[in-house]
């Protein structure tokens, strides 16, 4: 570390993830451990995702983090037993092309700079904390050139914020509740990857009005205080429901897989129910869908078994919600947008002259109240970016673009 003058980075993209078995209540708060398992689904990165560059020098005085494009403080409980987990697995880096050798005990006094983007709007209430934690803990274990694997780089995540243990991988994902008091078996798994079930078409609806939500932090402590349906569910419910979840996803067994979405997602807004004071995740719009999963807000997550399911579901959404008349079809229906042309819809005539659903009686058209749709697919886990041209801090100065 003789010069003062090199900037060292790494830049990695992450996915986010949909529970279709749900994390609620946690057993120890500064660990971050769950009081049940929990599957997730990992979404195309594609359409959601969130790109993490990490940056070291010796010129840097403090660790620094931007969040699409602001900066944002890194004090909080959180980001510090990240950091701190991290540094501790920290190794020698030798970099020979750029000069630059990094000892493991140089770590400890080096400050990184972070730059994330999510590739989504933050307020969707799109799970932005479990892929920005991913992001921030994969791309930093690059960066400090750890061993671990990603199971246990899960572990590390999870002190983030707990759903983001599960998007270090892509696929179908498990994160075992483990038993140590450590939280050291407390991690994520994959269970299949994005290939196993490709035909999966995931639908969201992020619906307009949206009311003050309660955080999913103070939402479950809340829970865990005050609802005894939480204790059930956690002791008799989810362990079995997690085993036949398991199978329905190596089997592709659609039936299985939605029933067991839907009673998992029915009882979790189930406990918010129960708790005192009682949690509103769900607003009309939401009650009006098809629904799969809904998780700590009202956007609805739909699953269509394939392609051609995923058609239908989608026409009847538009006939359901169909954009503003002044609005812009290509910005209503984003995301995988061949679904939109599979289903002949081109323009707002296409969208008009759609009939509606016949198994819904006197089927009304509400415009405005869904803000957009996303149409998406499982997807793969996190990757590094080698081109320099996709990180998001300055080579030389380590600062922002
Ligand atoms: C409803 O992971 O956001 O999305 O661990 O307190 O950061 P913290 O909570 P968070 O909770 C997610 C809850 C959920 C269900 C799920 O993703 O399993």
């Amino acid at each position: 570390m003789e010069e003062k003058t090199w900037v060292r980075m790494v830049t990695a993209q992450t996915p986010t993830n949909i529970a279709v078995i749900k994390y609620w209540g946690k057993r120890d708060e500064t660990l971050i451990l769950p009081v049940n398992d929990s599957i997730s689904v990992t979404l195309d990165p594609a359409h959601l995702c969130t790109t993490t560059t990490v940056a070291v020098s010796p010129s840097f005085d403090q660790d620094r983090m931007w969040l699409n494009g602001k900066e944002i403080s890194l004090s909080g409980g959180r980001y510090q037993n990240c950091l701190r987990e991290i540094r501790a697995r920290a190794c020698d880096v030798q970099d020979e092309e750029k000069g630059i050798k990094i000892a493991k005990k140089d770590w400890e006094k080096l400050h990184v700079h972070v730059a994330s983007y999510n590739n989504f709007p933050t307020a969707a209430g799109l799970a932005s904390s479990a892929a920005g934690f991913a992001c921030l803990v994969f791309a930093l274990a690059k960066l400090m050139n750890a061993k671990e694997d990603n199971s246990e780089l899960s572990a590390i995540a999870r002190q983030g914020s707990g759903s983001a243990c599960r998007s270090l991988f892509g696929g179908f994902v498990k994160w075992n509740m483990g038993k140590a008091e450590d939280g050291s078996d407390s991690l994520a798994v994959q269970l299949v990857d994005e290939k196993h079930w490709d035909e999966l078409v995931i639908i969201i609806a992020v619906v307009s009005s949206r009311q003050k939500e309660t955080s999913s932090t103070t939402g479950m402590r809340d829970s865990v205080e005050t609802s005894l349906l939480l204790q059930h569910r956690a002791k008799e419910v989810v362990p079995k429901r997690t085993k036949q979840m398991e199978e329905a996803i190596k089997n592709r067994d659609f039936g299985s897989f939605a029933q067991l979405a839907c009673a998992d997602s029915n009882q979790f807004h189930a406990v918010c129910l129960d708790t005192c004071p009682p949690i509103f995740y769900m607003n009309d719009t939401s009650h009006r869908q098809v629904a799969y999963t809904f998780d700590a807000g009202p956007n609805a997550v739909l699953f269509a078994h394939n392609r051609k399911a995923a058609t239908q579901l989608l026409q009847k959404l538009l006939f359901c919600f169909p954009p503003n008349s002044d609005a812009d079809l290509n910005s209503y229906v984003i995301g995988d947008k061949s679904i939109l042309k599979d289903a002949g819809i081109e323009d707002m005539k296409d969208v008009e002259a759609l009939s509606p659903p016949p198994e819904i009686k006197n089927a009304e058209r509400s415009k405005g109240e869904v803000s957009y749709f996303i149409c998406t697919k499982p997807g793969r886990g996190p990757v590094l970016l080698s081109d320099e041209s996709q990180a998001l801090l300055h080579p030389e100065t380590g600062l922002p673009k």
